[in-house]
Protein backbone atom coordinates (compact mmCIF):
# COMPACT_ATOMS: atom_id res chain seq x y z
CA UNK A 1 0.00 0.00 0.00
CA UNK A 2 1.20 3.66 -0.80
CA UNK A 3 2.34 5.58 2.15
CA UNK A 4 -0.92 8.16 1.77
CA UNK A 5 -2.84 5.21 2.38
CA UNK A 6 -1.04 4.25 5.77
CA UNK A 7 -3.68 4.77 8.52
CA UNK A 8 -1.94 7.05 11.21
CA UNK A 9 -2.47 4.83 13.79
CA UNK A 10 -0.35 1.92 12.18
CA UNK A 11 2.21 4.48 11.93
CA UNK A 12 2.02 4.50 16.16
CA UNK A 13 1.61 1.12 16.44
CA UNK A 14 4.91 0.39 14.45
CA UNK A 15 6.90 2.86 16.80
CA UNK A 16 5.68 1.91 19.82
CA UNK A 17 6.92 -1.42 18.54
CA UNK A 18 10.35 0.01 18.36
CA UNK A 19 10.20 1.20 21.86
CA UNK A 20 9.14 -2.25 22.97
CA UNK A 21 11.89 -4.41 20.87
CA UNK A 22 14.56 -1.74 22.19
CA UNK A 23 13.31 -2.05 25.54
CA UNK A 24 13.93 -5.75 25.10
CA UNK A 25 17.41 -5.45 23.25
CA UNK A 26 18.33 -3.45 26.52
CA UNK A 27 16.88 -5.69 29.39
CA UNK A 28 18.60 -8.94 27.74
CA UNK A 29 22.23 -7.10 26.58
CA UNK A 30 22.09 -5.74 30.62
CA UNK A 31 21.04 -9.41 32.14
CA UNK A 32 23.44 -11.49 29.80
CA UNK A 33 26.23 -8.86 31.78
CA UNK A 34 25.00 -9.33 35.16
CA UNK A 35 24.72 -13.18 35.01
CA UNK A 36 27.93 -12.83 33.76
CA UNK A 37 28.93 -11.26 36.83
CA UNK A 38 27.03 -13.83 38.94
CA UNK A 39 29.38 -16.57 37.00
CA UNK A 40 26.42 -18.31 35.21
CA UNK A 41 27.87 -18.30 31.49
CA UNK A 42 25.66 -20.64 30.12
CA UNK A 43 22.58 -18.18 31.09
CA UNK A 44 24.53 -15.48 29.76
CA UNK A 45 25.07 -16.90 25.86
CA UNK A 46 21.39 -17.70 26.41
CA UNK A 47 20.36 -13.73 27.22
CA UNK A 48 22.60 -13.01 24.70
CA UNK A 49 21.00 -14.74 21.80
CA UNK A 50 17.71 -13.33 22.77
CA UNK A 51 19.34 -9.87 22.82
CA UNK A 52 20.28 -10.49 19.34
CA UNK A 53 16.40 -11.77 18.24
CA UNK A 54 15.11 -9.13 19.49
CA UNK A 55 17.31 -6.35 17.79
CA UNK A 56 16.85 -8.24 14.89
CA UNK A 57 13.20 -7.79 15.38
CA UNK A 58 13.92 -4.32 15.94
CA UNK A 59 15.75 -4.00 12.66
CA UNK A 60 12.92 -5.57 11.17
CA UNK A 61 10.21 -2.79 12.09
CA UNK A 62 12.92 -0.27 11.09
CA UNK A 63 13.27 -1.25 7.51
CA UNK A 64 9.55 -1.27 7.01
CA UNK A 65 8.94 1.64 8.46
CA UNK A 66 11.61 3.12 5.71
CA UNK A 67 10.10 1.02 3.23
CA UNK A 68 6.72 2.96 4.26
CA UNK A 69 8.47 6.13 4.13
CA UNK A 70 8.43 6.64 7.75
CA UNK A 71 11.23 7.80 10.28
CA UNK A 72 11.74 5.17 12.47
CA UNK A 73 11.59 6.77 16.37
CA UNK A 74 11.33 4.72 19.42
CA UNK A 75 10.59 7.17 21.98
CA UNK A 76 9.89 5.91 25.15
CA UNK A 77 12.66 2.88 26.25
CA UNK A 78 11.44 1.36 29.60
CA UNK A 79 13.97 1.19 32.18
CA UNK A 80 15.68 -2.36 33.02
CA UNK A 81 14.10 -3.83 35.61
CA UNK A 82 15.67 -5.26 38.42
CA UNK A 83 15.91 -8.87 40.24
CA UNK A 84 18.15 -10.35 42.97
CA UNK A 85 18.49 -14.02 41.10
CA UNK A 86 17.68 -15.37 37.48
CA UNK A 87 14.27 -16.75 38.46
CA UNK A 88 13.52 -13.27 39.46
CA UNK A 89 15.35 -12.07 36.00
CA UNK A 90 13.10 -14.20 34.24
CA UNK A 91 9.50 -13.24 35.72
CA UNK A 92 10.32 -9.69 34.27
CA UNK A 93 11.16 -10.74 30.98
CA UNK A 94 7.83 -12.86 31.25
CA UNK A 95 6.12 -9.57 31.94
CA UNK A 96 7.65 -7.63 28.94
CA UNK A 97 7.36 -10.44 26.12
CA UNK A 98 3.89 -10.62 27.56
CA UNK A 99 3.68 -6.61 27.03
CA UNK A 100 5.03 -7.42 23.43
CA UNK A 101 2.26 -10.62 22.58
CA UNK A 102 -0.18 -7.95 23.44
CA UNK A 103 0.91 -5.19 21.49
CA UNK A 104 1.70 -7.51 18.44
CA UNK A 105 -2.38 -8.93 18.94
CA UNK A 106 -3.83 -5.44 18.88
CA UNK A 107 -2.04 -4.71 16.11
CA UNK A 108 -2.23 -7.15 13.92
CA UNK A 109 -6.43 -7.10 15.16
CA UNK A 110 -6.54 -3.14 14.15
CA UNK A 111 -4.91 -4.11 10.41
CA UNK A 112 -7.57 -6.61 9.91
CA UNK A 113 -10.50 -4.17 11.32
CA UNK A 114 -9.21 -1.54 8.89
CA UNK A 115 -8.40 -4.46 6.03
CA UNK A 116 -4.80 -3.32 5.46
CA UNK A 117 -3.65 -6.56 4.97
CA UNK A 118 0.03 -6.04 4.53
CA UNK A 119 1.13 -4.57 7.95
CA UNK A 120 -1.58 -6.91 9.73
CA UNK A 121 0.95 -9.92 7.70
CA UNK A 122 3.59 -8.05 10.03
CA UNK A 123 2.38 -7.75 13.14
CA UNK A 124 1.11 -11.35 12.83
CA UNK A 125 4.71 -12.70 12.40
CA UNK A 126 6.54 -10.57 15.42
CA UNK A 127 2.81 -11.57 17.13
CA UNK A 128 4.21 -15.58 16.88
CA UNK A 129 7.74 -15.05 17.48
CA UNK A 130 7.01 -13.17 20.99
CA UNK A 131 4.52 -16.24 21.68
CA UNK A 132 7.43 -18.53 21.11
CA UNK A 133 9.92 -16.04 23.09
CA UNK A 134 7.25 -16.60 25.96
CA UNK A 135 6.99 -20.38 25.58
CA UNK A 136 10.31 -20.80 25.89
CA UNK A 137 10.85 -18.44 28.43
CA UNK A 138 7.80 -20.76 30.50
CA UNK A 139 9.97 -23.49 29.86
CA UNK A 140 12.96 -21.97 30.99
CA UNK A 141 11.17 -21.10 34.64
CA UNK A 142 9.88 -24.69 34.59
CA UNK A 143 13.33 -25.80 34.02
CA UNK A 144 14.05 -23.51 37.24
CA UNK A 145 11.33 -25.33 39.31
CA UNK A 146 10.82 -23.40 42.38
CA UNK A 147 14.38 -23.40 43.54
CA UNK A 148 17.21 -21.45 42.43
CA UNK A 149 19.26 -23.47 40.10
CA UNK A 150 22.80 -24.87 41.62
CA UNK A 151 25.19 -22.51 41.32
CA UNK A 152 23.04 -19.86 42.55
CA UNK A 153 22.31 -21.06 45.98
CA UNK A 154 25.02 -18.69 47.51
CA UNK A 155 22.45 -15.66 46.87
CA UNK A 156 19.95 -17.28 48.42
CA UNK A 157 18.47 -16.33 51.82
CA UNK A 158 20.87 -17.51 55.18
CA UNK A 159 23.85 -17.93 52.87
CA UNK A 160 25.63 -15.87 55.79
CA UNK A 161 28.04 -12.10 54.94
CA UNK A 162 29.28 -13.53 51.31
CA UNK A 163 26.06 -12.36 49.98
CA UNK A 164 25.55 -9.12 50.74
CA UNK A 165 29.26 -8.38 49.05
CA UNK A 166 28.55 -10.53 45.72
CA UNK A 167 24.42 -8.80 45.94
CA UNK A 168 26.07 -5.09 46.18
CA UNK A 169 28.60 -6.22 43.07
CA UNK A 170 26.52 -8.11 41.01
CA UNK A 171 23.71 -6.10 41.26
CA UNK A 172 22.56 -3.00 39.93
FE1 LIG B 1 10.92 -9.09 19.87
FE1 LIG C 1 10.71 -11.41 22.64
Amino acid sequence: MSMDAIHPRVLGLLGRALSLELTAVQQYMTQASLVGLWGDQASSDRFREETVEELQHAERIVQHMLSLGAAPAASQLQPVTHAPDLRGLLEQNAELEEQLVSHYDEASRFCRVINDQANGAFFQALLEDEQHHMADLEAWLKELGGCRPRGYSRYGEGSGPRRSVLSERASF
